[in-house]
């Protein structure tokens, strides 16, 4: 079943652009967003005045990249929640509120809970789910399924870049229905994504090689941060989760601007720091800034990797090892920088000598609360 792969996660990695794509597709028709199973259900996103997002773990990132797309080109209002959370304290929604659950499984009980819970007090709610007929889909008012195909590794990656092409398609359909978005821009954020697929074979073929050495090199490393920063910041967080479920080492992400309160203290010699940098094709204010947080790092003796897009020639003076990712749209980013950092945790666990499937205390589903 693996097919020739050393593992479900590095099959599923390899899948990464299919998953895109075959989420993308049927839903995209002359430069705008159709999708089919929302036919008809316009009304649960024209009288809201706030979305929740709610899920855990991997989904629960991918919940807060959505978030800037959600907010940017539909102008609703979002909080990300971790379901665990938001179901035990007394959460103000009511008929105004869209709670979305994202759920790989669609069976995660925590996730399952809250939107039980939502729905009892009037919410309404739509489900993010890659499993066809799933519990989650069942309890809720609508579904976008993510079409990235079975996910059998324990640790989320295919799943992970579904869900936020899930969230951009949700974003852009909003945005049309709430005529926040023009239709121009529309037509230009479907054609960036319709363009990704090709991107992240891009990276899986110029880089995969160059990371997996880098982490052969670093097998003995014994923690690893990440930042990153505005949609960097959940890849930061998603770099770290996935360090840590399966190559047991400490592992954190932060806000690059958070550094300077509190978590530069961590940093001394030989510490390896990845820095998702953003293209300064989009902002130059915001690229300086990383920059900069790169070079604070830097002088305190940081092993700096950077994540930059290509040509991007302001990093190379400051940085141990560049990783590249193709030129895509601001909000595009993500979906690139994401696939080093999955590379990169599968790498550090295998040159570990651990099985990247079955990471011990884990489970695929968790289905407990
Ligand atoms: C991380 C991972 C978990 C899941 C989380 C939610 O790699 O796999 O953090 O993302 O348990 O699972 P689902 O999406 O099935 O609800």
């Amino acid at each position: 079943e693996k097919g020739g792969w050393s593992s479900f996660m590095a099959k599923e990695v390899s899948e990464e652009p299919e998953a895109v794509a075959n989420t993308i597709r049927g839903r995209i028709h002359e430069g705008t967003v159709v999708i089919p199973e929302l036919d008809g259900l316009d009304d649960l996103f024209s009288g809201i005045s706030r979305i929740v997002v709610i899920a855990c773990g991997t989904a629960a990132y991918a919940g807060q990249v959505g978030k800037y797309a959600l907010e940017k080109w539909a102008r609703v209002p979002v909080d990300v929640e971790l379901a665990h959370e938001f179901r035990y304290r007394d959460p103000v929604i009511g008929p105004g509120t869209l709670v979305v659950s994202i759920s790989q499984s669609g069976e995660t009980m925590d996730t399952l809970m809250a939107v039980k819970f939502a729905r009892e007090q009037g919410a309404k709610t739509l489900s993010i789910c890659n499993t066809q007929g799933a519990t989650i889909p069942r309890e809720s008012d609508a579904v976008v399924y993510t079409h990235a195909g079975p996910e059998v590794a324990v640790a989320s990656t295919k799943a992970f870049v579904a869900q936020i092409t899930a969230l951009y398609l949700l974003a852009l359909h909003v945005g049309r229905i709430r005529d926040t978005i023009a239709a121009v821009d529309i037509a230009e954020h479907v054609r960036e994504l319709e363009a990704i697929p090709a991107k992240i074979q891009r990276v899986l073929t110029l880089e995969q090689a160059h990371i997996e050495q880098l982490a052969h090199w670093m097998a003995d490393t014994r923690s690893v941060l990440f930042l990153g920063r505005n949609v960097g910041y959940p890849i930061a967080l998603e770099g770290a989760l996935k360090l840590k479920e399966i190559s047991y080492i400490h592992a954190e992400g932060f806000a690059a601007g958070e550094l300077k309160h509190g978590p530069i203290a961590l940093v001394e010699p030989g510490q390896p720091v990845f820095v998702l940098v953003p293209s300064p094709r989009h902002s130059a204010l915001l690229h300086s800034k990383v920059v900069s947080n790169i070079q604070e790092i830097q002088a305190r003796g940081a092993r700096v990797i950077v994540i930059a897009e290509e040509g991007d020639a302001a990093v190379l003076p400051f940085a141990d090892e560049v990783l590249h990712i193709p030129l895509a749209g601001a909000m595009f980013e993500p979906l690139l920088a994401v696939v080093p950092l999955h590379i990169f945790a599968m790498g550090l666990a295998t040159a570990r000598g651990l099985d990247v499937d079955q990471p011990r205390n884990l489970a695929k589903s968790v289905t407990v609360e």
